[in-house]
């Protein structure tokens, strides 16, 4: 893990992350959360979360933007930015869920996927995917 302030291009995901997060549908927990994923080739994609009055199908920010993105033809990623914070509130670091994390690793390379998560004065924690989900189950299992 490393802690910074974002720079310029972090910035630049980190706030489509900020914008998504003012989409969030969230009556019940009232927590916002925002994901801006990054492909290869530069383009974002955003999400919030999205619940349910049923609660088990809430879908998080990050698969949100994931499965947006992959849903346009998109494979190839290098970084998510994810922002979180209780309506009202200022942002804190809010980590994936575990759900989450086995989502990008379907699609994304453990040692070279960059997870920022950034709070409101753009203090930065920036992990690998490898850091946060070690040993995961990936598609090269089943191969
Ligand atoms: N949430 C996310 O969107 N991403 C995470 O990684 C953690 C949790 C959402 C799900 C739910 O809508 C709310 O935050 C509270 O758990």
């Amino acid at each position: 893990m490393q802690e910074f302030y974002a720079n310029t291009d972090q910035r630049a995901l980190i706030d489509a992350a900020r914008a998504a997060r003012l989409l969030s549908y969230s009556p019940y927990s009232h927590f916002q959360v925002g994901a801006a994923v990054l492909t290869g080739a530069g383009k974002i994609y955003t999400g919030c979360n999205i619940e349910s009055a049923s609660y088990s199908p809430t879908n998080c920010a990050e698969r949100t933007a994931i499965f947006k993105a992959v849903s346009e033809g998109e494979r190839d990623f290098a970084a998510i930015a994810i922002v979180g914070a209780k309506e009202g509130g200022p942002l804190t670091f809010c980590p994936p869920c575990g759900v989450c994390r086995q989502v990008i690793r379907e699609f994304c390379s453990p040692e070279t996927f960059v997870i920022l998560l950034s709070q409101e004065d753009y203090l930065t924690r920036s992990y690998t995917l490898e850091e946060l989900l070690p040993e995961g189950f990936g598609p090269d299992n089943l191969a």
